[in-house]
């Protein structure tokens, strides 16, 4: 329990934290859930509403969590004890839970998409693409990609905070980055990537007011922003008090955002320039795995080319998102119960690993765990977060977002605070609301048949 924070690792440079937490954000919520749920969702709208509580929910709660993570020191259940008493220190094991759900499902999509990738290599895309979708997504072949896949991420956390998570940041972000670019630029000079354009660039208003292309906003902020489970809580705790706080977190979630926003640069045209609107709004966890490499078998050689850099892009993302999931399991049993770095990560890997046998094995508990771990649980997480940096301990907070912060950000710092005690709580209260309300009877449905 006293597990040194005498020899706490550390990052070693402020840019490996930055793009560690750039890569826990940027994963398949960016390139996979982002278009579809734009497509499902009111198109631009969705975009728009996306960026609106990305500013009043996202940043701020971030912020909240780099703020906690770095004055505790600790993974969530030992900072939030240490910051706010036992009671809040209990939260700290839900977030290892929630953690643990989504890593199993998360790694099993991670796994289809080195299989794609690789079989861009091998023959090219099947030309039934939702027969072969059905084949990759469950059974005996999915649960062994979704076991390699665990295997990568246990073997960098196993390296450590800077050894393994900053080293493979460093290296994979701006691949990623130069991939994704390079792509939507080729989708660009597809004939009639103007009408996917419109769909994705130019809202309707009356869309803009529909309840649930809010409610599908939220929850995409907390997903593709890691926030409401300790993520960026736990990779703060490894930081000096020199880094500026509150520019980091405008930083990773442009950057996030960034990224989606040229992935849906990328998606839209193919889709479109394709007539393959059809396969996207069936608008299952497989809309993407369907319709993309559809468009990349018809292309013929060429298409195997883009396609491989298309699911490299993905299994890139994943994987440096996949570690940030494994750190907060690692690093909190790490803390509770004193394990050295390798015997945690291998033993709740492994654990993780056998428990994501059940989605691999089936694509309908893979969409359920989702709704429930994947949105419901990280909005609940993220009000008592909200509720605990803006109300239970605002003092603390305020001192270390001053810490290390520019004068310009050091300025900013009242009116951020207003916001993570009075804008932020509240709207995040509402939305954890709905969502309840929502996966509540998603799951009784599941249930009943
Ligand atoms: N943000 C990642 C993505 O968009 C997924 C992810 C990584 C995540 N760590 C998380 C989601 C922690 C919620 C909580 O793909």
């Amino acid at each position: 329990m006293t597990a040194g924070s005498a020899t706490r690792e550390l990052f070693g440079t402020k840019i490996g934290f930055l793009l560690a937490a750039a890569g826990s954000a940027v994963g398949l919520g960016n390139m996979w859930r982002f278009p579809y749920q734009v497509s499902e969702g009111g198109g631009a709208a969705l975009v728009v509403v996306y960026i609106g509580l990305m500013l009043v929910i996202g940043i701020p709660l971030m912020l909240a969590e780099f703020a906690i993570g770095r004055r505790g020191q600790r993974a969530p259940a030992g900072s939030l004890r240490k910051l706010g008493g036992p009671a809040w220190g209990r939260l700290g094991y839900l977030f290892v839970l929630v953690g643990f759900a989504i890593l199993s499902y998360y790694s099993v999509i991670a796994g289809w998409t080195v299989r794609y990738g690789i079989e861009a290599v091998q023959h090219g895309f099947a030309s039934s693409a939702a027969d072969h979708f059905t084949e990759v997504a469950s059974g005996l072949d999915a649960v062994a990609y979704h076991v390699a896949f665990m295997a990568a991420t246990i073997a960098i956390v196993i390296g450590g905070v800077k050894g393994g998570i900053e080293r493979a940041s460093l290296v994979l972000m701006p691949l990623l980055f130069i991939l994704v670019i390079g792509l939507a630029a080729w989708a660009s000079s597809l004939p009639g990537a103007a009408a996917g354009y419109a769909v994705y660039l130019m809202p309707e208003v009356e869309e803009l007011l529909n309840p649930s292309v809010w409610r599908a906003a939220a929850g995409q902020v907390f997903f593709s922003l890691s926030l409401g489970m300790g993520g960026m809580l736990t990779f703060a705790s490894y930081l000096r008090r020199d880094q500026n706080l509150p520019e980091s977190a405008t930083a990773v979630s442009f950057t996030d955002f960034g990224v989606a926003f040229f992935a849906g640069l990328l998606v839209f045209p193919v889709i479109y320039s394709f007539g393959l609107q059809g396969a996207v709004s069936g608008s299952t966890i497989g809309a993407l795995f369907i319709a993309v490499p559809s468009a990349f078998e018809s292309m013929g050689a060429g298409g195997r080319i883009v396609g491989l850099f298309f699911f490299l892009v993905l299994a890139l993302g994943a994987i440096t998102s996949t570690i940030s999931l494994l750190e907060v399991v690692t690093a909190s049993v790490m803390d509770e119960f004193g394990w050295s770095r390798r015997k945690a990560a291998l033993l709740t890997g492994t654990a993780i690993t056998l428990v994501g046998i059940v989605p691999a094995m089936d694509l309908d508990a893979l969409g359920l765990i989702d709704k429930i771990a994947g949105e419901m649980l990280l909005l609940v997480g993220g009000l008592a977060l909200a509720l605990f940096a803006g109300w239970r301990i605002p003092a603390g907070i305020r001192d270390e977002l001053l810490a290390g912060a520019s004068p310009f950000w050091q300025r900013q710092v009242p009116r951020i605070l207003f916001v993570m005690r009075y804008v932020m709580p509240p709207l995040v209260a509402v939305l954890a609301f709905f969502s309840v309300r929502e996966t509540v009877a998603a799951v009784v449905a599941f249930f009943s048949g």
